[in-house]
């Protein structure tokens, strides 16, 4: 079946996607029996584009990564992204602009319209998930489409259709983890001797942290990931606001050194316990010694464990493999296979 894909937001991860589709285009074809194109694109400063019989991708990458707007590969003039939305008349929508830690929009209502529209909606996007997985779940079920966001905590790495999928009615009891590449990288370039400045300096230039480190150096990318874990598997919605947080501003390079000789190192320690129908949800530097699990997570290594009441402790990791360089590929992979599930089977 072809498929008509729009893309709201077409940053770093959705151009990192559209390459992925064009790369995986043969293998979709014959496994899957799954063709695309992209009929709508929406950017904040980089223009709007609809087009009915397909926009040309390479073109869209182009101009956008030349700093050049995509609107003149528009058939109509298109003022917003609701109205890519409307007009690209597509089956699959994925949303990927910034994300907006205390409200989740416009991210919300970018997926509203795409369901209502009788879209599937895909994101990477956390606010979507921690101010309104609910509410768009419900959407989602009552027109028989997917809201599904894989992408949103650890990477691309399955995490939420792991339990969806393969655990069913699983109880999620407490998860103990590593969810924040970028203050792991921090940390762990503090432990070889760099000031915090330096090792903030060293994330910002691959491209890891951004301008403003704030968002991950004090705690609320991390929070908002444990928010969403807890929203979506405990089934109790969970704010940022919620989880108690503390960030590693504070951490000196001596408390590292001092650490370092006990044998035990920093880590920004993300969990949650169930106590019945409350949970307690936090983020903050736990010194851990070298025979606990997230002692070896090093670098840009993220993973979480998570104790259920059915299996042992199950844990996720992801790694950058030997070559690899960090960036927003695994991410894209993610919405990739949210995009392939959610329309493999039922339609
Ligand atoms: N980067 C990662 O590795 C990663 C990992 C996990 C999750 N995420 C999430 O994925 C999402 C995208 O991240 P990214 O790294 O691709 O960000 P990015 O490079 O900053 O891209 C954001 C995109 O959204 C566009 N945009 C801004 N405001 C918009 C609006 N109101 N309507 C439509 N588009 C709008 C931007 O357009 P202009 O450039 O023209 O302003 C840009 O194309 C974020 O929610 C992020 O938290 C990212």
């Amino acid at each position: 079946m072809q498929y008509k894909l729009v893309f709201v937001g077409f940053g770093n991860v959705a151009r990192a996607l559209a390459r992925l589709l064009v790369r995986k285009q043969a293998v979709l074809e014959k496994e899957y029996g799954i063709t695309f194109s992209v009929t709508g694109i929406a950017t904040g400063k980089h223009g709007f584009a609809v087009r009915e019989g397909g926009l040309d991708i390479q073109k869209a990458l182009k101009l956008v990564e030349e700093g050049e707007s995509i609107s003149p590969l528009s058939e109509a003039p298109v003022k917003d992204s609701l109205e890519v939305i409307r007009k690209s008349r597509a089956e699959v929508m994925f949303e990927n602009s910034p994300v907006n830690h205390s409200t989740g929009q416009p991210a919300i209502d970018h997926v509203r319209a795409a369901l209502e529209a009788g879209m599937h909606a895909i994101t990477a996007n956390k606010g979507t998930v921690v101010h309104g997985y609910r509410e768009l779940t419900a959407l989602a079920r009552s027109r028989g489409r997917k809201f599904l966001f894989e992408s949103t905590v650890l990477g691309g790495s399955p995490v939420f259709s792991v339990f969806r999928e393969a655990m069913p009615a699983a109880e999620l009891l407490s998860f103990r983890g590593v969810l924040n590449s970028t203050t792991n990288i921090i940390l762990s370039r503090m432990e070889k001797g760099e000031t915090f400045d330096q090792a903030v300096k060293y994330c910002q230039s691959i491209g890891v942290a951004e301008t403003d480190p704030s968002a991950d150096v004090d705690g609320w990318d991390a929070a908002i990931k444990v928010a969403a874990l807890v929203t979506v598997l405990m089934d109790l919605p969970c704010l940022p606001q919620q989880v108690e947080r503390q960030g590693i501003r504070d951490i000196k390079p001596e408390d590292i050194k001092q650490a370092a000789a006990k044998g035990r190192r920093y880590k920004l320690v993300c969990s949650a316990e169930r106590k019945g129908d409350k949970v307690s949800a936090r983020v903050r530097p736990e010194l851990v010694p070298v025979s606990d699990p997230l002692y070896g997570m090093e670098d840009s290594t993220t993973g979480v464990a998570f104790r259920t009441d059915v299996l042992g402790d199950y844990s996720i990791i992801e790694s950058e493999r030997e070559g690899m360089v960090a960036g927003p590929e695994p991410t894209a992979y993610g919405l990739f296979a949210d995009f392939v599930n959610a329309v493999k089977r039922g339609d």
